[in-house]
C-alpha cells in the first residue's frame, strides 16, 4: 500500500484556515495520494516546529512540504536562507515565503525550496479567474507587510505604468521599493513609495485621476479599523481588491462599492496559490474554477 505524502499548513492561528479543505480537493480531482492538515505553532517557536517537522529519515518520515501563514511567513524566508536552501526568485525578493518543500538530493542529505506563491495566485485570480489586464494601468497598492510583499514582484510583471506604494509606516514602503526598483526599471514601471495618508494620495489621486486598481493588502480591517482613503481614489468602474475574504475582506469592498467600483476579496487567491504550491509539490496543476466555485459557496453560506 502507498503511504500518503504528508503536507500542512502552518500559522497561529491556523484553525479557521481552508487550506487543508481546498488541497483535499485538488488531491480528489488529480488522483494524488496526500494528506493536508493543520498545525498550530507556537509564536516562539517556529524554526524548533520546522525541525521536527521536515522529512528526517525513509522510515520516519515527516511533511513532504508545508504552506506557511500568518505571522511566520518572513520567519520561513529566514529559515531557508539559514539552512543554505533554495529560494525562487519571488521568494526572495519578497522576503517572504508561504510554501516549503522537503527533499532529499542525491547523497541522502535533505533538502529545501521556499517559494511565494501568493503573487502568483493573485496574479492569475485577477487576469484569468476575473479577466481583468493591469498592463499601463495606475495601481494603488495599501501595505508594505508580508502580504504586499508577497504580491508586488507579481504585479509588477503585468508591467503596470504605476505603483503607488502607500504605508502607515512610510520606512516600509520605502525597503519595498529599494529591494524592486532593479525590476520596476525593467518592466518600465514607476514605482512611487508613500506614506498613507490622504493628504499624499491627495495629489497622486489628481495627476491620475485616480487609480484604476486599489489593492488592500493591510491588516487594518482585522482591528476593526478602516483605510483613511481620499473618495476619488478609485476611478469610477475601477478595480478594489482585498487579499483578504469574508467578514475581514467586508469593510473594504463596501468602501469600493461606495465609489462606483468593482469589489474582489481573496478567496480567488486563496485557490489559486494553493494549486501553485500543488504544483509545486505534485508537479500536476489542478483545476481551480470547481474548487473555487465550491469554497465560495460554503463561504457565502455562512456568512
Ligand atoms: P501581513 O503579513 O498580513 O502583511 P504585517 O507584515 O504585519 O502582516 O503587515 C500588516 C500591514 O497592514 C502593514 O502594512 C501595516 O502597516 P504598518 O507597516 O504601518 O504597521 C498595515 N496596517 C495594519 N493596521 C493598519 C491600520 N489600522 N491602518 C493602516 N495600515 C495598517
Amino acid at each position: 500500500m502507498i503511504t500518503p505524502h504528508r503536507y500542512a499548513v502552518l500559522g497561529n492561528p491556523v484553525e479557521h484556515s481552508r487550506s487543508p479543505w481546498i488541497h483535499a480537493r485538488f488531491a480528489a480531482q488529480t488522483g494524488q495520494a496526500l494528506e493536508y492538515g493543520r498545525q498550530v505553532v507556537p509564536l516562539d517557536g517556529f524554526a524548533a516546529h520546522l525541525g521536527t517537522v521536515r522529512q528526517h529519515t525513509p522510515d520516519a518520515p515527516g511533511l513532504h512540504g508545508c504552506n506557511v501563514t500568518v505571522p511566520f511567513k518572513g520567519e520561513a524566508w529566514d529559515w531557508v536562507v539559514q539552512q543554505g536552501g533554495h529560494l525562487s526568485t519571488r521568494a526572495a525578493l519578497a522576503e517572504a515565503v508561504n510554501t516549503l518543500k522537503f527533499g532529499r538530493d542525491e547523497q541522502g542529505q535533505p533538502t529545501v525550496e521556499g517559494d511565494n506563491t501568493d503573487g502568483a495566485g493573485l496574479v492569475r485570480d485577477l487576469t484569468v479567474n476575473a479577466g481583468w489586464a493591469l498592463g499601463g494601468k495606475h495601481i494603488l497598492l495599501l501595505g508594505a507587510g508580508g502580504a504586499a510583499a508577497g504580491v508586488l514582484g507579481p504585479l509588477m510583471q503585468l508591467r503596470p505604468a504605476t505603483i503607488v506604494l502607500a504605508n502607515r509606516t512610510v520606512g516600509r514602503s520605502q525597503t519595498l521599493y529599494e529591494r524592486h526598483r532593479g525590476m520596476c526599471a525593467r518592466h518600465g514601471t514607476r514605482l512611487v513609495p508613500v506614506r498613507l495618508a490622504v493628504a499624499t494620495l491627495m495629489s497622486l489621486v489628481t495627476d491620475h485621476g485616480g487609480f484604476d486598481v486599489v489593492v488592500n493588502a493591510t491588516s487594518a480591517s482585522l482591528a476593526g479599523a478602516m483605510l483613511d482613503l481620499p473618495p476619488r481614489s478609485l476611478k469610477p468602474g475601477g478595480l478594489g481588491v482585498d487579499l483578504m475574504y469574508g467578514p475581514a475582506a467586508r469593510p473594504f469592498l463596501q468602501w469600493v462599492h461606495a465609489h462606483g467600483g468593482q469589489g474582489r476579496d481573496g478567496l480567488g487567491m486563496l485557490v489559486e496559490q494553493a494549486a501553485e504550491s500543488f504544483a509545486l509539490w505534485r508537479g500536476v496543476r489542478p483545476d481551480t474554477a470547481p474548487v473555487l466555485a465550491e469554497l465560495r459557496a460554503l463561504v457565502d453560506a455562512a456568512a
